[in-house]
């Protein structure tokens, strides 16, 4: 429909209809539709308040709830046509709403302003995201739980610098991206607390006249409380920026994840492998199985990055209050959370089909020294130093590696040469059971302490 049939809400004070080209470089409707639900959320708490302090009647204020409940069915069932020539969410409900009910639809904006309209439909809808990314985080928290349950006592090397360490079981290992996905859940919850509030009533910028009962919205949108200052609230995204931050913390600790995944699962590696259901294939080398999916994860991530990068750069030096800059925050918003979800959906599938070729892993952990480091721990119980321990290993490591054995193959009398304290017990130490099993304490590697761990998670998600 061109512009010229189309009545604006606004249109009162101009005399030339609007361009195409304005219509559509200033239409926001084709994306911020998404947002319909709680656009009428939003709307039916305020219209009921107004009815309840008599600034409008109680007939009419039930008259325009019943008419936005119709609304609300029209577009959840598709019956409800956006038209871009009404800019956005806001304008085509309340031009839908008119059409629908009459002048009575014409009282529903008494009192507010579209800026605390979207500042408050868009904190109700990420309250919600974050709702459902909790859930998703605990769906791959308990398949991570699960994989490290299975291999508690599964020996793999642990690394730094990509180089073979110390010895580790693979339980633990998962384990760290559980305490890390926590962190990111505590993130959200943080988040949760302080956008939870609510800025309606603060109309275009000042507040309004009428004597509106903010509180009373509040209760019954479920917000904690409202917020403060009008040039604060109708202008502030910094939640949306937290929100966006933390799918940034939850992406990087994905894309770190998804990283050990491929390489694991590379031949070179060959310690995992991935279900076929959750791999791809190849179009011209018949023999791949690749993994598409952590690789896409991965990627996704700068994506997330990007989104987070353009909300503060919109919100940069923004003058007060409220700046049509702010339309510009919901496809980067809306991308970011769409790509958090899909991620953890992702993973919350894959994890469960990992399986993990314990010898190869085994092999790994045993050869590269990795028991060094309890060698020269043993030497301090004995008596020395940590620092000439150190040196007295590091020597005998030159050995190693000049006779091409492991630590545990040198015989006694060899391992002597490099000191007498070192007695026929060693070879306990030496080998990577041990040096797993002494790690005994909370934070520890031990079979033991992750069976621990894994209970004190279990207690802590899925609430
Ligand atoms: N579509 C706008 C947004 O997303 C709604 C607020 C518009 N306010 C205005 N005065 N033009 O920010």
């Amino acid at each position: 429909m061109s512009s010229k049939n189309i009545e604006k809400p606004w249109a009162g004070r101009f005399t030339a209809p609007t361009d195409r080209f304005v219509e559509e470089f200033t239409e926001s409707v084709s994306y911020d539709q998404r947002l319909a639900h709680y656009d009428i959320m939003g709307s039916i708490a305020h219209v009921n308040m107004l009815g309840k302090v008599s600034i409008i009647s109680k007939k009419e204020s039930a008259q325009i709830i019943r008419g936005l409940k119709k609304i609300a069915k029209d577009i959840k069932n598709g019956n409800f046509k956006w038209l871009a020539a009404l800019e956005d969410v806001h304008m085509n409900i309340e031009t839908a709403l008119v059409a629908d009910i009459g002048d009575v639809g014409k009282k529903l904006h008494t009192g507010r302003s579209r800026n605390d309209q979207i500042a408050t439909d868009i904190r109700l809808y990420c309250r919600d995201e974050i709702d459902l990314i909790c859930k998703q985080i605990d769906a791959v928290l308990n398949a991570l739980l699960t994989l490290a349950d299975d291999h508690v006592g599964t020996i793999m090397p642990g690394f730094t610098h990509l180089q073979s360490a110390q010895p580790v079981t693979f339980g633990h290992h998962q384990l760290a991206w559980a305490e890390m996905l926590m962190r990111d859940r505590s993130r959200l919850h943080d988040c949760r607390k302080r956008l939870n509030l609510l800025p309606l009533g603060s109309a275009a910028l000042a507040g309004t006249s009428y004597p509106i009962d903010r509180n009373m919205v509040a209760k019954e949108l479920d917000f904690d409380g409202i917020t403060q200052n009008s040039l604060d609230s109708v202008s502030d995204r910094d939640f949306a920026i937290e929100l966006t931050a933390s799918a940034s913390v939850i992406m990087m600790h994905l894309s770190r994840f998804s990283e050990e995944l491929v390489i694991w699962m590379s031949q070179a590696s060959g310690f995992i492998d991935i279900g076929d259901a959750w791999c791809t294939g190849s179009s011209i080398m018949p023999q791949k199985k690749n993994p598409d999916i952590p690789e896409l994860i991965r990627g996704k991530t700068g994506r997330v990055y990007g989104d987070l990068m353009a909300l503060l750069t919109l919100m940069k030096a923004q003058p007060l209050a409220y700046n049509r800059d702010n339309q510009e925050d919901k496809e980067s918003l809306f991308d970011a959370i769409d790509t958090v979800k899909m991620s953890l959906i992702a993973y919350a599938g894959l994890i469960p089909t990992i399986t993990v070729n314990h010898e190869t892993m085994y092999r790994a952990a045993a050869s590269g020294f990795s028991t060094a480091t309890d060698l020269a721990d043993y030497l301090v119980v004995k008596g020395l130093t940590f620092r000439d321990a150190h040196e007295v290993v590091g020597k005998i490591v030159q050995f190693a590696i000049q006779h091409d054995k492991n630590l545990s193959e040198i015989i006694l009398s060899e391992l002597q040469q490099f000191s007498k304290l070192i007695k026929d017990d060693v070879y306990m130490i030496l080998e990577v059971e041990g040096s797993v099993s002494a790690r005994d304490h909370i934070g520890g590697t031990a079979p033991k302490q992750v069976k621990a761990a894994i209970k004190r998670l279990r207690k802590k998600i899925n609430k």
